[in-house]
């Protein structure tokens, strides 16, 4: 992705309705989905998954990403589906055709993580920018509350 590039980003939040011994395979059938499409659609975010909870963020061109949403929004493995934020700025899920962000099942990014205060070892890689952290922090806000 280009430096400095501008990208609609929406983000909403909904309430999983898949039963407790589906989750895991149906997880992994919407991200499976939703990385392939989206690698197609020019398409990147997170989907933050706790409890029923879900928060997910889309950022790409403005109408591919409304009209993923029209799709998502009336998917019947969620409801109580209600955009939280919309905005034009630089693309920050850039990594992530779909990053997987939870408390267990191989996140690609922890949902919650442990502040680092200074106590990290140098040679230790980065699990995630700060503007990843911006994004998912607000994300994370809405999860909990
Ligand atoms: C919480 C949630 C998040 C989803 N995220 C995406 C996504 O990022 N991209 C995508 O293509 N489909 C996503 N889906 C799946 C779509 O609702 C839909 O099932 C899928 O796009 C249909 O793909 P198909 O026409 O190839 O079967 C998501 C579904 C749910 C329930």
């Amino acid at each position: 992705m280009a430096d400095g590039e501008q990208v609609f980003r929406l983000t909403y939040k909904s309430r999983l309705r898949v039963p407790q011994h589906d989750r895991k395979a149906e997880l992994g059938a919407i991200f499976s989905t939703a990385r392939s499409k989206n690698t197609r659609a020019g398409i990147t975010g997170a989907l933050l998954v706790w409890e029923d909870h879900i928060v997910q963020s889309l950022e790409g061109d403005e109408d591919t990403v409304r009209a993923l949403y029209d799709v998502i929004e009336r998917d019947p493995r969620h409801d109580r589906v209600e955009v939280i934020g919309t905005e034009t700025a630089a693309r920050v899920f850039g990594r992530w055709s779909m990053a997987r962000v939870t408390e267990d099942d191989e996140p690609d990014i922890p949902l919650l993580m442990n502040r680092d205060k200074g106590g990290i070892s140098p040679a230790a890689p980065r699990a995630t920018t700060p503007e990843e952290d911006v994004a998912l922090d607000a994300m994370r806000e809405h999860v909990r509350g």
